[in-house]
């Protein structure tokens, strides 16, 4: 795909305000209780950064995941490994997991199985983008920051080819 260009989604100034609202949310859901957040490389680390800062909570712990997807045929055919698995126990904590985007769902839905086999506490989940139309497997986005249903979008830690992640706001990229 050449990029023909790239048209403004969610300005620098709309995420700011999403972010700082969604750090509101989960502070009031949480409470006082510790928090292990979890960022999945490398598209949530911008979105994960701004987040945890967000957060007013006392007792917050960082941790970061990798995911590969393997497979030649259908979405649903894929099969997910980690690259890079969590360094801290979640097991007894409350685990928020943090995404830049929750696509056809495979991602998060794996991510989630190995999770809870680890005995968390509880396992909720933060995306900047929730782009449910597309969804496949059923995942609930606990905190959302934006609803999308479709187009192909770049920015704040999203890439084409591994381009675009350093830009401070969400464009659509529009072909030629
Ligand atoms: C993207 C995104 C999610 C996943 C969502 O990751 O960051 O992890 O795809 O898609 P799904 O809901 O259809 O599974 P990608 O593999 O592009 O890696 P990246 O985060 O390093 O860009």
């Amino acid at each position: 795909m050449n990029v023909k260009e790239l048209k403004l989604v969610y300005s620098q100034e709309r995420i700011q305000g999403r972010v700082a609202a969604l750090g509101a949310e989960i502070d009031a859901c949480y409470g006082d209780a510790p928090l292990l957040v979890v960022c999945v490389l490398k598209g949530a680390s911008i979105f994960f950064a701004d987040l945890v800062r967000a957060l007013k909570k006392p007792a917050v712990e960082l941790d970061f995941v990798r995911l590969s997807s393997y497979g030649t045929g259908a979405v649903s055919t894929r099969t997910i490994t980690f690259s890079k698995d969590m360094e801290l126990s979640p097991e007894g904590k409350h685990v928020l997991v943090v995404e830049d985007i929750v696509d056809t769902g495979h991602t998060m839905h794996f991510l989630l199985q190995q999770l809870s086999a680890r005995r968390p506490l509880s396992v909720r989940v933060a995306a900047l983008v929730d782009k449910y139309a597309r969804r496949e497997r059923h995942i609930v986005t606990d905190f959302a920051g934006f609803s999308l249903q479709d187009g192909f979008i770049v920015g704040y830690g999203l890439d084409y080819a591994e381009q675009y992640r350093n830009l401070p706001a969400v464009y659509e990229v529009i072909p030629e």
